[in-house]
């Protein structure tokens, strides 16, 4: 009997995805954009203005993502494979999915394993979780800076992201507060009749055809996968 063909399931993840194990949100109470600013930090100014402040903030956040170990939602999320064909779309920039075992992960805002030069190439080198250090040069002679997608600078990925969702049986939306565009956009072109959830602990609006669950990720998307393997498996 011919086998019959893999669900596709697109899971859209944020920085509450990755909370339980350790690593800050950006806009809750604690949150990174709630202490720091994120002209200084996160933008294109603020990298001409004072580098070495935008290089120690990386190093912090990456040497405390490569201390930081994937929760029980990330490894629940990798388990999906087994039955579905699983895409991640993530707006994070640790490695914690791929380290619990997904296959298949976009990092629409950057990756802290990366770094890059400025010049025309942007050629991005792998750094894992080593620092980047002031006066460290690309192959062009320009300096390093960390491979993120910063605020008025191009989300990556989007129209692979897009087609992925806009083919989806299901969507998994996880730990964003959706409002950072374009990637929260993304809940807009998923199938009306595709089987769509949401799990943040608190959100402006539920993006509509989603049924919301609140709660830690930790405890409500193993939930959720059961419930979804249960039908398949
Ligand atoms: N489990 C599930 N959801 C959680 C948890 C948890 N343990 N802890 C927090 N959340 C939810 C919050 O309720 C909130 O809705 O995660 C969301 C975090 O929202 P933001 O802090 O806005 O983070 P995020 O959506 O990832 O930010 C998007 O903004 O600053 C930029 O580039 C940065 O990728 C980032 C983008």
């Amino acid at each position: 009997m011919a086998e019959r063909a893999r669900k596709r399931i697109v899971v859209l993840s944020g920085s509450g995805l990755s909370a339980e194990s350790g690593l800050p949100t950006f806009r809750d109470a604690a949150g990174l954009w709630n202490q720091y600013s994120w002209v200084e930090l996160a933008s294109p100014d603020g990298w001409r203005e004072r580098p070495e402040l935008v290089l120690a903030f990386y190093n912090e956040r990456r040497s405390k993502a490569w201390a930081a170990q994937p929760n029980a939602a990330h490894r629940a999320i990798a388990s999906l494979e087994r039955h579905f064909d699983v895409s991640v779309v993530t707006q994070n920039v640790d490695n914690l999915h791929e380290r619990a075992g997904s296959a298949r992960v976009l990092h629409v805002h950057g990756e802290l394993a990366f770094a890059r030069g400025t010049g025309p190439s942007r050629k991005r080198y792998r750094i894992d979780g080593a620092p980047i250090e002031l006066g460290q040069k690309c192959d062009e002679g320009t300096q390093l800076r960390p491979d993120i997608v910063w605020f008025g600078e191009e989300t990556q990925h989007m129209d692979e992201a897009r087609a992925l969702v806009e083919a989806a049986d299901k969507m998994l939306v996880v730990g964003t507060s959706l409002t950072v565009y374009p990637a929260a956009g993304l809940v807009d072109v998923a199938r009306r009749e595709a089987d769509k959830v949401l799990n943040v602990i608190e959100i402006d609006e539920v993006p509509s055809g989603f049924r919301f669950e609140r709660g830690p990720a930790t405890q409500v998307i193993p939930r959720v996968v059961d419930a979804w393997t249960r039908e398949v498996a």
